[in-house]
């Protein structure tokens, strides 16, 4: 069986039924993996699942609660978890406000619950919920980021701190998750042509790229070998792909 076969193997991906996340599914499933459309869109979830031959699962991947049962049923159902895609995410913005109007204050006021529990604890409890079962196999986690967690973006600095968040989760897990055979990576996208996206923003490949770019990338950090764990990869469109982004050395 070559590396890139994944017959016999089940992945999950949350936000499966969303932009980047739905690629993710699509890669995977054509690789021969079977796919776990996690999402808190029903319908959108069970559409992606059915096309895929994959399943859906509908869950707030800010539960902790609801982590820990949709795993507990995915491996009783599936018997096993080999990557894990932590890829729900929300911003703090309305979707309908342009990208250089209105007070993010205003939008950290009303929806910083929201946007901590999806983009951070989501993550979390996503690694708290599938480590075990991931450490059976030797498997992955992926973390969808964002440039904004590198690169703070004052229209939505509530998003930029959860995904500064989640990159220093990730570099600080990935030596205790390799001591159980577990691989951690996550890659910070530039801006990509998904519903997250306020409508005001051209839609060209220059300004946004397309979401299987991205989904390309995650999958690729996915594959990465033990010496990689806890990398943090750059992604910023398609006349810039995948890369290392490296840290100073602050001590
Ligand atoms: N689009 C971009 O420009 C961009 C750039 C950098 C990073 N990202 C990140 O990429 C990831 C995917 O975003 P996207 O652009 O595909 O957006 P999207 O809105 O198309 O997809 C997000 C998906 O997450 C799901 N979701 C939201 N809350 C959830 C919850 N509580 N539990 C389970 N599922 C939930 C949504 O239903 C949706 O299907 C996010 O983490 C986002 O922050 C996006």
């Amino acid at each position: 069986m070559s590396a890139d076969d994944l017959r016999g193997t089940v992945a999950l991906v949350t936000g499966g039924a969303g932009g980047i996340g739905r690629a993710v599914v699509s890669r995977l499933a054509r690789r021969g993996a079977t796919v776990v459309v996690a999402d808190v869109d029903r319908a959108g979830a069970e559409e992606v699942a059915a096309d895929v031959g994959g399943r859906a699962r509908c869950f707030d991947v800010a539960s902790r609660r609801e982590w820990d049962e949709a795993v507990g049923e995915i491996v009783t159902e599936l018997g096993r978890l080999d990557r894990v895609v932590l890829n729900a995410g929300v911003m703090s913005r309305p979707r309908n406000v342009a990208i250089d109007a209105g007070d993010p204050l205003e939008w950290m006021s009303e929806r910083y619950d929201i946007v901590r529990g999806v983009n951070l604890d989501g993550v979390a409890y996503g690694v708290l919920a599938t480590v075990e079962e991931l450490a059976r196999h030797g498997g992955a986690i992926v973390v969808t980021a964002s440039m904004s967690g590198l690169d703070p973006q004052r229209g939505d600095p509530t998003y930029s701190m959860t995904k500064a968040g989640v990159i220093a989760l990730v570099r600080g897990l990935a030596p205790s998750l390799s001591t159980r055979g577990v691989r951690i990576g996550a890659v910070c996208p530039a801006g990509t042509d998904t519903p997250l996206i306020p409508p005001d923003v051209p839609r060209s490949e220059a300004a946004l790229a397309p979401p299987d770019f991205v989904a390309e990338a995650l999958e690729r950090v996915l594959d990465l070998g033990p010496d990689e764990a806890g990398g943090i990869w750059v992604t910023l469109g398609v006349h810039d792909p995948l890369r290392r982004h490296e840290f100073p050395n602050v001590r």
